[in-house]
């Protein structure tokens, strides 16, 4: 049989930024795939491009050389949809106008919008709130429409930038148990956590995986590497203070 086709290729993707004279190299011939079914994540310091990768990806930006392709197997559906770090929600609307923004733009009938935001907001246990404005919300909340509005686009492709970098502690704990339990809904088939670390340990995957030592193992394997890319990128950075 055929190896299946990625879902996205990212094949030697690099980005030049012109700012102020000066030209930063953000992504450097990067190349990566994805497939139906996978969780993917990337992981580096600040600074290292992953905001900038996933843009090119959205489509937002474009690449400065390399190629994006990502596969589509319903025509008409929209290829990606993102959620940002900050929920980025439109404080006019309600959280179910918010939810099927993106389907009123595609000129989706209300009926069908309405359906489909009870839907969401139900995945997301925000159903309560559909007529609650984004300033009526926690944060935690708040990002629970980010993603119900953008899941509700039915996207190819979900993208998430930090998705809880901006909740407390607490909060992100249980949206991080939130997230691997809406994405077991939508997808049949688990696959792995990254390219680069096949994470084996099995699910459903709860919090109580971070006291297993596998867990532990990866978690010292990925984070030792990281922790020298981290030390060396400060590094870096204060000699560019100082320059
Ligand atoms: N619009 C832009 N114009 C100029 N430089 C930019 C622009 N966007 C990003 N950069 C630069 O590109 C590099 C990568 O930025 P990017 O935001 O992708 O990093 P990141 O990995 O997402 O960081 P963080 O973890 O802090 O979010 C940085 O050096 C940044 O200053
Ligand atoms: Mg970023």
């Amino acid at each position: 049989m055929p190896p299946p086709v990625p879902k996205v290729l990212v094949n030697e993707v690099s980005v030049t930024f012109e700012s102020h004279g000066r030209s930063v190299l953000a992504l450097d011939r990067i190349s990566l795939q994805a497939h139906a079914g996978e969780f993917l994540c990337i992981v580096g310091p600040s600074g290292s491009g992953k905001s900038t990768l996933l843009r090119v990806v959205a489509g937002l930006l474009r690449q400065s050389a390399g190629a994006v392709r990502i596969e589509a197997d319903r025509p008409g559906m929209p290829l990606t949809a993102m959620v940002f770090q900050e929920h980025a929600l439109l404080p006019w609307r309600t959280v179910r106008d918010n939810v099927t923004f993106g389907l009123e733009n595609r000129g989706v009938p209300r009926a069908e919008r309405d359906a489909r935001a009870r839907e969401m907001l139900a995945m997301v246990g925000l159903t309560r709130f559909a007529r609650h404005y984004p300033h009526q919300l926690s944060g935690g909340m708040k990002q629970r429409v980010g993603i119900a509005r953008a899941l509700a686009n039915d996207p190819e492709v979900l993208l998430m930038d930090e998705p809880l970098a901006a909740l407390d502690a607490q909060t992100r704990t249980i949206m991080q148990e939130e997230l691997l339990r809406i994405w077991a809904l939508l997808t049949a088939r688990p696959g792995r956590v990254s390219q680069v670390y096949s994470v084996d340990l099995g699910r459903p995957r709860g919090l109580e995986v971070r006291g297993s030592p596998a867990y532990g193992a990866l978690l010292e394997k990925i984070w030792s590497q990281l922790r020298e890319e981290v030390v060396r990128a400060m590094a870096e950075d204060r000699r560019g203070e100082r320059a």
